[in-house]
């Protein structure tokens, strides 16, 4: 080894051991200059809007403020969520029973058989979803269906209870009758708690059987933190209720409204498939409707078009396929109940009181039309051909009553030619952060004939954690693109929305949330930033800045992906440019596998990882169906900006067994090798792209909005330089950023703003003014024009 080979390996070995890398060369400055000479193009001032799925418990045990789980039984052949309760010599039996049930919709219910002679109370109790929070002062609606057998009338105790027995509030309910009778009660808690628990007892002997048992905050139907943080992102519009969730894994499980309507104890619920829970659709299709109003988005309804996603597979990434021909779907010759559906839908929500689902809405509590516009003909089923004749019954009779209602066909634009009328198409993104970042250009040169494009479904998938710095700066050189093409792509919402931090299905999500407390994640912020500062028309923005540069050299580590990982011997050997790294792995516990990050970047949050045996990193979805197996183990190669560099290979990593790798970097060729055995073989891309992004426009009330978006982790001074300003030439300015030095972070329940949009006012700044961007940083400068 020559001295400076050996200098190398031991900088090397150094910026391993700190776990920092080489510095490399990034550029200063970048030159933005926006043209206010022209009116720009129009935005669609409801271009971003949301998605709300019911996936990761994001309604169940969510947003809806039904705090009682399974609380109709039907959820599993056990009591989940349900534990018998006795006090000393007390005895308590619980039985399922569906003998004289409640009604046709509620087939089964509960048996509870207390003997207490001692006047201890016996009878049974619910944890709610993971722990029912109650908050000190707050008063609680409860109501259940009860009746009794041979005389008894109770009393039963209802109590809200901590774990240790405390009683944080109580009620009587007297009065139990042989008939099924629906009792209620109010209960104020004199605590607050996380998890508390509701309690059903009686101090007397007896038999009664209860059914449809709800809980909730009183005059509350969505949770409060939640329901501002989707107000605080001024939704143009709101899809619901999915997603596969429409589809369903077969007939039963997919999403038929009318099921999801009227009295709670009217709705059946059903088995939410696709992401594995029973869904109560106590938050149904009037629900939605409400929501949509509160939020002031417009309703955006996804209907069942007889098509649903997998009947065989436990994961709906296994057969995102084409040529599907699922056997739960429904031949054209049985559709005749799935349009009416569709007809209905639209008549509930819009219909007049004369109508019989207006009616059926008035009675609801809501005379007043709902005003849907917005129409989707199944979910992701457009990849499908079997699609093309569903889609045009369904799509036929709707504009036949409705001629105003807006329809989107899914798959992407183009897919489907001429062959299906449409009003827009729905085309869904995930994609790693490069993917979304060249979004905008790609939409810049899309022809502007056919149909429009709606981006119903999108987010930054890889490398992105659960909602990390890298995705929201990906995300927001995306959405600008979008508002600059909004002739062409008038609406986009992320997804999914909300994710109970016990319960993720999919990741990233938008908006986590434990019993008590929510945070946005930067990608939250970002679209928050967006909203803050809607521009009626974009104008042309030319930016000139550097490349980002991809190194080769710099730190290593490694760690676990829902595992914890081990390593032994790590070596680095070589030179800068041509280098070997070896050691040996072992995973010591847990369900995922191992990442190894290497030729880490400047800012220690861009980096080549190499994925070993990890599962739940969806595939690539780069405009939709592009597949992917969720949940199988797979070795994958990637730059954490650009996504996969070489093709992903299954296979997992056992268990306390130790594996030798070894990463051959020469130039810009890298070789993984597992046990001697070559895994992937790839030739890194040098230059990612512009550093700078660039954008801008008017608001409606004559502010400029110039959006920067800066990639690199340095500082750059942004020279900006206003074409066609205005007559004084100068503007009060106020910017608004999100930042951060490290790209994996990401906000939580403990930190719920370490990325959040920080807000400074600005020295007046002219036609032309610098301002300093921060390292990895994304920028909003609202301009407001002085008088003269
Ligand atoms: O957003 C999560 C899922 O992604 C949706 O259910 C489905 O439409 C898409 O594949």
């Amino acid at each position: 080894m020559n001295d400076a080979s050996r200098l190398m390996k031991m900088t090397m070995a150094l910026a391993i051991a700190a776990g920092l890398s080489l510095s490399g060369s990034w550029a200063q400055s970048a030159e933005v200059r926006v043209d206010l000479s022209q009116p720009g193009k129009k935005v669609n001032p409801r271009q971003f809007g949301i998605f709300f799925e019911e996936i990761n418990h994001a309604g169940e045990g969510g947003l809806y403020t039904d705090l009682i789980r399974n609380g109709s039984f039907t959820e599993a052949p056990t009591l989940d969520a349900w534990a018998p309760v006795k006090a000393g010599s007390a005895k308590v039996n619980l039985f399922f029973e569906t003998e004289d049930p409640l009604n046709a919709v509620k087939p089964r219910s509960l048996r509870v058989e207390a003997n207490s002679s001692n006047g201890e109370r016996a009878g049974l109790s619910n944890e709610g979803y993971w722990g029912i929070a109650v908050q000190k002062g707050t008063s609680y609606q409860f109501a259940m269906y009860a009746r009794s057998a041979g005389g008894f009338s109770g009393p039963l105790t209802v109590s809200l209870e901590g774990k240790d027995g405390s009683v944080y509030g109580q009620a009587q309910i007297a009065d139990l009758k042989p008939q099924w009778n629906r009792v209620t009660a109010t209960i104020k808690s004199s605590a607050a708690d996380p998890a508390a628990r509701l309690v059903i007892a009686t101090t007397h002997s007896g038999t009664f059987w209860i059914n449809v048992v709800t809980l909730r905050p009183e005059g509350e139907l969505f949770r409060p933190d939640l329901l501002q943080k989707l107000k605080d992102l001024k939704p143009g519009f709101m899809r619901f209720p999915g997603g596969t969730y429409v589809q369903g894994n077969d007939r039963a499980s997919s999403y038929r409204w009318k099921t999801t309507i009227g009295d709670l104890a009217s709705r059946p619920g059903h088995y939410d498939a696709p992401w594995s829970y029973w869904s109560d659709d106590y938050m149904g299709f009037h629900e939605y409707l409400l929501l949509c109003e509160q939020l002031g988005a417009e309703p955006y309804y996804v209907a069942y078009a007889g098509m649903t996603w997998t009947p065989s597979s436990k994961s709906p990434f296994g057969v995102l396929q084409g040529h599907r021909i699922n056997v739960s779907d429904y031949p054209m010759e049985e559709m005749g109940p799935i349009v009416q559906d569709a007809l209905d839908a639209i008549e509930y929500a819009n219909g007049p009181v004369d109508s019989k689902w207006g009616a059926v809405r008035a009675k609801a509590g809501h005379p007043a039309p709902f005003g849907m516009k917005y129409v989707e003909i199944g979910n992701e089923d457009g990849f499908n051909p079997l699609y093309l004749e569903k889609y045009k019954l369904i799509y036929n009779a709707i504009k036949a009553k409705y001629p105003d209602i807006q329809i989107l066909a899914n798959e992407r634009r183009g897919g489907w030619g001429d062959l299906l009328p449409m009003d827009l198409v729905d085309e869904h993104m995930y994609a790693p952060p490069l993917g979304a970042i060249n979004m905008g250009k790609q939409l810049d040169a899309r022809d502007r004939k056919g149909p429009k494009a709606l981006l119903a479904e999108y987010a930054v998938q890889k490398a992105a954690g659960l909602g990390n710095m890298r995705a929201a700066l990906a995300e927001a050189v995306m959405l600008s693109g979008i508002e600059r093409n909004s002739d062409v792509m008038p609406m986009a919402s992320y997804a999914p929305l909300l994710a109970n931090l016990h319960a993720i299905n999919w990741r990233p999500d938008l908006i986590y949330f434990d019993n008590v407390s929510s945070y946005g994640t930067p990608s939250y912020y970002a679209q928050k930033m967006f909203a803050d500062s809607r521009i009626e028309n974009s104008v042309p923005v030319e930016v000139k800045a550097s490349e980002l540069k991809l190194r080769m050299d710099g730190g290593t580590s490694v760690k676990g992906v829902d595992a914890v990982a081990e390593v032994q011997d790590q070596k680095t050997t070589g030179t800068a440019d041509n280098y070997t790294y070896t050691a040996r792995i072992r995973k010591a516990s847990g369900d995922g596998g191992v990442v190894i990050q290497f030729a880490k970047q400047d800012d220690g949050g861009s980096y080549l990882a190499w994925y070993l045996g990890v599962k739940n990193r969806a595939n690539t979805l780069l405009v939709w169906g592009g597949g992917g197996d969720q949940n199988v183990p797979t070795y994958q190669l990637e730059t954490s900006l650009s996504g996969p560099i070489a093709p992903d290979v299954h296979g997992a990593i056992e268990t306390g067994r130790w594996y030798d790798v070894e990463i051959r970097v020469t130039g810009r060729n890298v070789v993984c090798l597992l046990d001697g055995k070559e895994i992937h073989h790839a030739q890194v891309p040098e230059n990612l792209g512009s550093s700078v992004y660039g954008s801008a426009g008017r608001t409606a009330k004559g502010e400029v909005v110039i959006r920067l978006v800066n990639l690199s982790p340095q500082k750059q001074t942004a020279s900006i330089d206003i074409a066609g300003a205005t007559s004084s030439g100068k503007y009060s300015a106020v910017a608004s950023s999100i930042m951060s030095r490290d790209l994996d972070a990401e906000n939580s329940i403990a930190d719920p703003t370490r990325i959040a949009p920080v807000e400074q006012k600005l020295a007046a700044v002219g036609a032309k003014f610098q301002y300093e961007m921060e390292g990895n940083s994304f920028t909003v400068l609202k301009l407001n024009p002085e008088q003269k």
